[in-house]
């Protein structure tokens, strides 16, 4: 991807009216909620922007929601993208590179995710305070584009510190658990072994998931603020594992993600 071809996404976009959106945000799959509390100003089918990746499992979903959140502007992405689906890294982080230069001032990212902390819960939220990589490939390899960060981005607070504060605020006040913990995200699409549940709660994940950190890294690269949340989902217990049923990760993540939509309206409110 180049940076002619983000410019050219990114003003397609603005003459279609899209004007200076404050707040950037990538739902997880099954986690459309808080779309509905968008008043929504207008579409776009990402098979009309140019060089946009299309979504093949979510294609009747694969569109920006332009509107307003608590009077803010915001850009959502309803359908995105994983490198299970086949999809490079470029192409995954290309639409948070084309929101950067749209000035979106803060990335809101939410996913499904299994616990691997005996003491998190599923049905419960995790709000990502590190993570630990172990996807096959990296959206940055390649021809640094210098204009958009460095060769070498600094990763020592990747999720924003002044978020994260106010998110933990707001849920003590709505009375909402929001663990803290370690985002480990795999290749997929396959769960993962007992002895694989182990390694990664042995090197320190809280959680682990399929998505999410490609585009914590284009964000940190392009110095734009991000938070993430875990809809925890599955309790991945390597000596009482039971074989996952996605019916069932589908019907928790419904239930939980009425408060991630409450932590994530809210912190648009007080932002
Ligand atoms: N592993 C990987 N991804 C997931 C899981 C899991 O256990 N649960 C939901 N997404």
């Amino acid at each position: 991807m180049t940076l002619d071809q983000i410019k050219e996404a990114a003003n397609y976009i603005k003459s279609k009216g899209v004007d200076q959106p404050q707040y950037g945000i990538v739902l997880g799959t099954g986690l459309g909620n808080l779309v509905t509390k968008i008043e929504k100003i207008f579409e776009i089918d990402y098979a009309d922007i140019p060089h946009f990746p299309v979504s093949t499992v979510e294609s009747h979903h694969g569109k920006l929601i332009y509107g307003l959140i608590e009077g803010k502007k915001v850009l959502a992405m309803q359908g995105r993208f994983h490198f299970y689906e086949g999809y490079t890294m470029q192409q995954i982080t290309f639409p948070i590179r084309v929101m950067k230069l749209l000035e979106v001032e803060r990335l809101l990212i939410s996913n499904a995710a299994g616990t691997v902390n005996p003491d998190f819960k599923k049905g419960t939220l995790m709000l990502i305070d590190d993570h630990i990589n172990m996807l096959p490939a990296n959206p940055l390899t390649g021809k640094n584009l210098d204009d958009l960060g460095p060769r070498f981005p600094d990763m020592s607070q990747p999720y924003d510190s002044k978020m994260n504060g106010e998110l933990e605020r707001i849920a003590k006040d709505l009375g909402i658990t929001l663990h803290k913990g370690v985002y480990t995200p795999v290749a997929g699409p396959n769960l993962e072994t007992r002895a694989e549940y182990r390694f990664l709660r042995t090197i320190g994940s809280d959680a682990v998931g399929m998505s999410t950190v490609p585009e914590v890294i284009v964000a940190n690269h392009m110095g734009l603020p991000c938070v993430a949340i875990s809809v925890l989902t599955d309790e991945c217990d390597p000596d009482n594992l039971h074989p996952v049923s996605i019916a069932e990760i589908l019907e928790i993540a419904g239930k939980a993600e009425k408060d991630l939509t409450k932590l994530y309206v809210e912190l648009i409110k007080r932002g």
